[in-house]
């Protein structure tokens, strides 16, 4: 009780010790402005010693009251001027002030998102289970209450997470990378569904791992023995232990007395013994549109951190659109500003797809460098591509009948219809005559439109040169083809039917239910037209030789040049490229 009293006294004490030095530090400042701005002549012809001198310092009351910023930016400036000529910037820096005066600074003032709010924003951009950010800080589930098997839901603030994207599992002999999960019940998989978790390993046969997984409804993990689906063939290198190979996690869901066959599991964790507790833990995802569209493409991580490919991209997404891609999947590494302008635009629209994604463990992320370890480790840059790939696949195995991977400077070009679905159903109809089902794949030929291929004078001069379209568009631009076609089956492009797949590679599926099966479209119908400098490194000998030397003029893609240019030229203006 005292001591309550006697607090009360000192705090009775400060408050009026605080008021009455408010009160004579406010009398001293006013007294020492003032004094200041009458006499800016002296302060002006005086040494910077002296200014320092002044009653009160500018810093200190700048920050303490806030006091009228004109008479503070007089002072502050006075101080330092020594020379004649300088008057007039005084007069300056106190014009600006003054004109300032009342403003108020463009600062971003939406309001800040609530905790809650954030979490369903950041929902979408990780592979963790919406539990965690639905009730984040609650308790998602019950506390293993099975002293056999402690295998418990693990916490969000447990979860061992490497380079943002990815969950890591650290087992005795391996060390996993994951980075998603998806739930398959395609028929041709079993009588039981699978889920598969896309991974980078540091094992080219990794040890046995356990599946646990999750449901709502159910307070305990069910358990499944995990089967590895190797997503590369050992004779393409890097084919050792201590590299991360990329491989497709397979765990069959058991049957679960009173749960419909195709109730896929919320999350999953993977495990080194079936009931350890989990330091890994990822929304399982099945995505399941009430229609099945025909076609979309998949991406690779692009990483054009300094090369502005942004026109041609737009070039380039307006004509798949036409020919009927309905959404492209792009994963960003690295891209140039004005690259990230229209990959926005085009997310907001709807056709485009993007997702950020990282290299896994102790792979550079350095913006800039890692573009130069990928360059320089081209077999490490193609098992990275892996996880992109099949990422898209798994998350569009119910919503498109076909994937197309591409590279930005590819097109896959119907030379007899106007589009991929007439394309495709006459590839069905011969592709069924020689042998009765569907293929895997439809693989297309590809054929060069090099920049410098062109006759006589337009040769080396390629730009520009086609009337009545606009010099910006490089396709459009460019149609002088290589007479020749690379061989049957090397660096061909398909399309992938997302029934058969159970793991991509960039030319080919890896690996199928069944065999993987392919029909190699003949080049009356359909060409991959593939717009680079110079052929690919493996080719650069012979390029010369079979690829430069009589090239074929080839307009096909001139049928969409009314669409094609318009379309782009409008989102071109739209984003400002004109300006
Ligand atoms: C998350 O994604 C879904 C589906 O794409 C979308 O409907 C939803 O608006 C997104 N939520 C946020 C907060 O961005
Ligand atoms: C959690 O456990 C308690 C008691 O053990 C039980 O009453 C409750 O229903 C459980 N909750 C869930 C979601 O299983
Ligand atoms: C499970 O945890 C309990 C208490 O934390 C411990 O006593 C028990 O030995 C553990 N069981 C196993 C199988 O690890
Ligand atoms: C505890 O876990 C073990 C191993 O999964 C299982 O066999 C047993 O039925 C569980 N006991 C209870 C009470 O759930
Ligand atoms: C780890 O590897 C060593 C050597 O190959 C082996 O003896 C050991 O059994 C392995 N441990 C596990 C848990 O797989
Ligand atoms: C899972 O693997 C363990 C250890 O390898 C084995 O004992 C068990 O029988 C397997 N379970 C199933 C369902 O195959
Ligand atoms: C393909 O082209 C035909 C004929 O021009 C058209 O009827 C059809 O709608 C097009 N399909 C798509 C998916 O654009
Ligand atoms: C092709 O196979 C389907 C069933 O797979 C069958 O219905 C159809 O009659 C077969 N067509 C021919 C020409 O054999
Ligand atoms: C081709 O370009 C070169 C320089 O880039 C120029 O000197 C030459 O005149 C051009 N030729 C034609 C036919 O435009
Ligand atoms: C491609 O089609 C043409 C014309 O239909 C035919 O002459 C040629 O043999 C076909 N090529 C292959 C490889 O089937
Ligand atoms: C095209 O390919 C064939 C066979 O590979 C080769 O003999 C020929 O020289 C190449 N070039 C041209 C222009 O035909
Ligand atoms: C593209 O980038 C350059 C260099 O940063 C910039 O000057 C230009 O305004 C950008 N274009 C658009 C449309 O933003």
């Amino acid at each position: 009780m005292i001591q309550y009293i006697y607090s009360g006294r000192a705090y009775k004490k400060l408050i009026y010790f605080v008021f009455l030095w408010t009160c004579v530090c406010f009398v001293v400042f006013r007294i020492a402005t003032n004094y200041a701005s009458d006499r800016r002549l002296v302060y002006l012809s005086g040494s910077h010693a002296q200014a320092q001198r002044g009653l009160l310092q500018n810093m200190p009351l700048d920050y303490a009251t806030g006091f009228v910023l004109s008479v503070i930016g007089t002072t502050t400036t006075s101080s330092k001027i020594s020379s004649p000529q300088r008057e007039n910037a005084v007069d300056n820096d106190e014009a600006i002030s003054s004109k300032f005066l009342n403003s108020e600074p463009l600062v971003d003032s939406s309001h800040s998102l609530s905790e809650q709010e954030l979490y369903s924003k950041l929902a979408n951009i990780s592979n963790l289970p919406l539990a965690y950010w639905a009730k984040m800080g609650k308790k998602p589930k019950n506390k293993s209450n099975n002293k056999s098997c402690n295998a418990s839901f693990p916490s969000v603030f447990e979860l061992d997470f490497n380079n943002i994207y990815w969950q890591r599992l650290q087992a005795t002999n391996a060390t996993y990378y994951l980075y998603g999960a998806y739930f398959d019940d395609r028929w041709r998989g079993g009588a039981l569904a699978n889920v598969r978790i896309l991974a980078m390993i540091d094992r080219i046969s990794p040890p046995p791992s356990v599946c646990q997984f999750w449901f709502a409804d159910i307070t305990s993990p069910v358990f499944s023995n995990a089967s590895y689906v190797y997503g590369w063939y050992s004779k393409w290198g890097n084919y050792k232990d201590g590299l991360l190979q990329p491989f497709i996690i397979t765990c069959k869901v058991p049957r679960i007395k009173g749960l419909a066959k195709t109730l896929a599991p919320d999350s999953v964790s993977l495990v080194e013994k079936k009931c350890d507790k989990a330091s890994n833990n990822l929304r399982v995802i099945n995505n399941r549109p009430k229609v099945k569209e025909d076609f979309a493409v998949c991406v690779k991580g692009l990483d054009f951190l300094q090369e502005d490919l942004s026109v041609r991209l737009v070039e380039w997404i307006e004509l798949l659109n036409i020919l009927g891609a309905k959404k492209i999947f792009l994963y960003d590494l690295e891209v140039h500003p004005n690259i990230s302008k229209v990959l926005n635009y085009y997310s907001q629209k709807g056709l485009v797809d993007l997702t950020k994604i990282t290299l896994p463990g102790n792979q550079p992320n350095l913006p800039g460098f890692r573009h130069y370890y990928l360059k320089h480790k081209l077999t490490n840059k193609r098992q990275n591509e892996l996880i992109p790939y099949n990422d898209c696949l798994y998350r569009n195995i119910y919503s498109y009948k076909y994937l197309v991977l591409l590279d930005i400077d590819e097109v896959i070009m119907p030379l007899q219809h106007y589009n991929w679905s007439q394309l495709m159903q006459q590839v069905q109809i011969d592709s069924l005559k020689i042998k009765n089902y569907t293929r895997a794949s439809y693989n297309v030929r590809n054929v060069y439109f090099l920049d410098d291929l062109g006759n006589g004078e337009d040769q080396m001069n390629h730009t520009g040169h086609e009337p009545g379209i606009p010099r910006y568009l490089h396709m459009l631009q460019h149609v002088d083809r290589s007479r020749n076609y690379t061989k049957p089956g090397q660096y061909v492009k398909c399309f992938h039917n997302t029934e058969r797949i159970v793991s991509l590679h960039n030319h080919f599926p890896l690996n199928c239910f069944g065999s993987c099966t392919t029909y190699s479209i003949n080049t009356t119908l359909a060409q991959l037209q593939h717009y680079r400098k110079d052929c690919v490194g493996p080719l650069k000998n012979s390029c010369n030789s079979d690829f430069r030397v009589r090239p074929v003029r080839d307009t096909t893609i001139w049928r969409y040049k009314e669409p094609l240019i318009a379309r782009t030229t409008k989102v071109l203006a739209k984003l400002g490229f004109f300006s």
